[in-house]
């Protein structure tokens, strides 16, 4: 069976963009793969972390999974700092990576700002962790959204190397499976600008946690323009919000910008918000309470993680020693 691996980053305030652009597509893969779904808590280093914070965030995303449906019985959920084989194996890429290939990364280049010389080390090797992340279970599709691209083209060319360094197949190339424009969900302020964990204004975002009344209310004050909707897609040009509005009751109710604007072309925004909100609480309304639910229930989510890290743990182990003979390390 094909194998996927993706991880979520523990960073908080998870949002309608993580559920509709990430967490809902994994629900969906877990009948038909191997699925492997990691909250990974090392990437989150490569800035400075509250130490109180992490550990809530680690939590809070695991209760996020398992509220929207992933399910671990079927799936391996875990944190991936309990399984010590990724930094292991990371170190192990580290070695084979040429610094040309990191040097091209424009997300390093992003976060690390104009003070390249003060960024972390970590933060500079953050796609080899994440190369590591991926192959140490030798997965063979990665579902990831429009900005890992780079980073998944990466990980190929670090199995690549790796298999015609040492002379082997032992690495499968990772597919990538970029979740589209679909599932882009931009910010209820600004139809231009990503829906972000970090905007100031919670008025931004839903939140997978917010309840009933909050998301009606954030939905009835999201920005828009004065026409009413148009009849067609065609007609959302040029106007970002109602693109992302009508866009997120598509992604809801799994139909077409089409079919939206086919029942409300014509209809003005009071109406058709009010109905967006309906949508949005019925599939995220349960979702919140559920989150609630678990996140008030450690002890419970603990016992997901220690059991997930187990598995991982064994497949890690168990490639590890493939890996070490290959490599010519002495397991004595
Ligand atoms: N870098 C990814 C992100 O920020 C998170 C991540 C880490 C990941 N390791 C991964 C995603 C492995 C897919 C596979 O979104």
């Amino acid at each position: 069976m094909n194998r996927i691996f993706s991880g979520v980053q523990p960073t908080g305030n998870l949002h309608l963009g993580n559920y509709l652009g990430a967490i809902r597509n994994w629900v969906d893969l877990q009948g038909d793969y191997d699925c492997i779904f990691c909250i990974v808590d090392l990437h989150a280093l490569t800035l400075p972390q509250d130490r109180e914070l992490l550990r809530a965030h680690t939590r809070e995303v695991t209760a996020a999974y398992l509220a929207a449906g992933i399910d671990p019985e079927k799936c391996i959920i875990f944190n991936q700092s309990a399984v010590p084989g990724h930094s292991e194996l990371a170190w192990l890429f580290a070695c084979i990576t040429p610094l040309g290939w990191l040097n091209r990364m424009t997300q390093f280049k992003e976060k690390a700002g104009k003070r390249r010389d003060n960024a972390g080390l970590g933060l500079y090797a953050y796609p080899v962790l994440m190369a590591a992340d991926i192959l140490l279970y030798k997965a063979t599709h990665v579902p990831v959204g429009e900005d890992q691209k780079q980073h998944l083209e990466l990980a190929r060319d670090i199995a690549g190397a790796f298999n015609r360094q040492f002379g082997t197949d032992y690495f499968p190339l990772p597919e990538p499976q970029i979740l589209g424009q679909a599932a882009r969900v931009m910010s209820l302020r600004d139809g231009t600008a990503k829906m972000s964990k970090s905007d100031a204004s919670d008025y931004s975002r839903i939140n997978m946690t917010d309840d009933a009344d909050t998301i009606a209310l954030k939905i009835r004050k999201a920005r828009t323009d004065p026409e009413p909707l148009p009849e067609t897609v065609e007609g959302l040009q040029g106007r970002a919000e109602a693109d992302n509005l009508v866009g997120i009751f598509a992604a809801l109710t799994r139909t077409s910008r089409a079919d939206v604007l086919g029942r409300f072309g014509g209809a003005m925004f009071s109406e058709f918000k009010d109905a967006l909100a309906a949508v949005a609480v019925d599939a995220l309304g349960p979702i919140a309470s559920e989150m609630q639910r678990l996140v008030a229930e450690p002890g419970y989510v603990d016992g997901v993680l220690r059991r997930g890290a187990e598995r991982a743990g064994e497949i890690a182990h168990s490639h590890l020693s493939e890996i070490h003979r290959i490599v010519g390390l002495l397991r004595p």
